[in-house]
């Protein structure tokens, strides 16, 4: 297990907690493989049957850690990226229901992760951005699918391509999130809302999620993606990026 993941277990509910504030919860390799176990043993577990994603600090999280992607560029090799890749495939078919508590900007991950999210309860402040063409990179973690479907075509555009961040009020009137509350609120809402799901019949809720979700649409446009993200993550727009942050 990561130690910047804490994992918990209460009345039915998995909690994982994004704990690395210090790098505003920038993820890890080590962290995408403690989640991705997690959620694996989650989805056998009968004893589980809600999961809910927070973190600590003033961020929910900001994104890949940027060191693993300039570390994977400058190896050429891709095989360190199998964790993201497979807690991104597990996280996207949850059959048990799960639950965002985003207490301030989501990033990246941070955002694409709330496309698999059955309820995201979101602080006011928040903001919502995917900066992937920034970077040099392409849109992950099933975005081009689905934020289109959720927020219409020229908005993703304004995402995906331009990086233009959406703030959580938008994101709840436009479907991306579920409720806005106070940010010192959104753990304890989160939970409520886990336990309620957590109350629903499990064979009931996993047929639910499995006629509400095209999970064939959705691996396929994740491993599509991914074509292009591997190959951008080793081209020279994107080193230049990751050279340029770490130069800041
Ligand atoms: N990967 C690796 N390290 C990161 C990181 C990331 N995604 N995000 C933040 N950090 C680190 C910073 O390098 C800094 O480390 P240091 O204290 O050792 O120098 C620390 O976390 C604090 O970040 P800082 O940039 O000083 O905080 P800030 O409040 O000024 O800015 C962000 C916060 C999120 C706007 C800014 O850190 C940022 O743009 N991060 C990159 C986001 C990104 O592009 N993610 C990838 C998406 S695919």
């Amino acid at each position: 297990m990561s130690p910047d993941v804490i994992i918990s277990q209460n009345e039915g509910v998995l909690e994982l907690r994004l704990d690395r504030p210090f790098k505003k919860n920038a993820v890890t390799i080590a962290m995408y493989a403690a989640m991705a176990d997690a959620l694996q043993a989650a989805e056998h577990d009968d004893a589980v049957r809600a999961i809910v994603f927070t973190a600590d600090g003033d961020m929910f999280t900001s994104g890949n850690d940027l060191a693993d992607f300039a570390q994977a560029a400058s190896s050429g090799s891709m095989a360190a990226l199998a964790d993201i890749v497979r807690f991104l495939h597990v996280l996207a078919g949850m059959e048990k229901p799960v639950v965002a508590a985003v207490g301030g900007d989501g990033v990246g991950i941070g955002a694409t992760l709330l496309l698999h999210s059955d309820i995201v309860i979101i602080a006011e402040n928040a903001k919502l951005v995917t900066p992937f063409t920034g970077l040099g990179l392409t849109p992950e973690g099933c975005s081009s699918l689905l934020l289109p479907k959720l927020i219409g075509d020229k908005r993703a555009f304004m995402m995906l391509a331009l990086g233009e961040p959406l703030g959580a009020k938008d994101a709840v009137d436009f479907g991306f999130a579920t409720k806005l509350t106070s940010a010192d609120q959104v753990d304890a809402e989160a939970r409520d809302a886990a336990r309620r799901c957590a109350k629903v019949p499990p064979e009931a809720m996993h047929i639910t999620k499995r006629l509400l979700r095209d999970k064939e649409a959705i691996r396929k446009a994740i491993d599509t993606e991914l074509h292009y993200f591997q190959q951008r993550l080793a081209s020279p727009e994107a080193r230049a990026a990751f050279a340029a942050f770490f130069s800041r």
